[in-house]
């Protein structure tokens, strides 16, 4: 007992403030519809030199259709166990289980400087949040595309919009946003401001 409540208390010291604190909760989970998640990857150029990294997952079909249809690898990262499961399920079946995993973490600590490609599906809030931690992380080139919300003050490499019955259920309109970022270096968003793009 002594010794449970001595090991309690080493990790207790050991834990980082991070560690401590609760998950931000990023957004239910409404999945994109497929011809949504088609259209991400298509104006994202993925290919099978990406490795492509969804943020808040849900059951995969972004990195599972980033394999299957483009050949890429990559990670998703989940909050909820039973959506992770069913995601490593899928790519288990799938047959991609070499190339995509799925992981039950907080996206905001998780590490995600492998990526040449980020997509999400976030609550906009969140998407602003992780302005800087894209900086801090990812290489000048990375793309990141969102659906629906936009990260404000940068400047999107391509904008969409559409309207698609499917959203209606989900959002209430059928009105749908993609956006598509190339993240540029620290020193070239801090020369031009709050507006933040490569190839300026
Ligand atoms: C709107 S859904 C998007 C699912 C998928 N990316 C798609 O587009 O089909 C957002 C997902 O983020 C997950 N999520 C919310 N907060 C999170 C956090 N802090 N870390 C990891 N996942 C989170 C939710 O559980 C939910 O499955």
């Amino acid at each position: 007992m002594m010794r449970l409540a001595a090991a309690m208390l080493l990790s207790l010291n050991t834990a980082t403030a991070a560690d401590l604190q609760p998950f931000k909760d990023a957004g239910p989970y409404v999945p994109s519809p497929q011809s949504v998640v088609s259209d991400m990857l298509r104006y994202a150029d993925v290919s099978a030199n990406d490795f492509l990294i969804d943020l808040g997952s849900g059951d995969g079909r972004i990195v599972l259709t980033a394999a299957k249809v483009f050949g890429a690898r990559g990670f998703g990262v989940e909050i909820k166990e039973d959506l992770v499961k069913r995601a490593n399920e899928a790519a288990q079946k799938e047959g991609l289980a070499d190339r995509v995993k799925f992981m039950k973490a907080d996206l905001f600590k998780t590490d995600i400087s492998q990526a040449t490609v980020i997509t999400m599906y976030l609550l906009p809030d969140t998407v602003n949040m992780l302005k800087e931690k894209f900086l801090g992380e990812l290489r000048p080139g990375t793309r990141i595309v969102s659906h629906d919300y936009p990260l404000t003050g940068w400047i999107p490499e391509k904008y969409v919009q559409m309207d698609l019955e499917d959203k209606v259920q989900i959002s209430g309109v059928t009105t749908t946003l993609i956006y598509l970022y190339i993240v540029a270096s620290r020193a070239a968003c801090a020369s031009t401001g709050t507006t933040c793009r490569s190839r300026t």
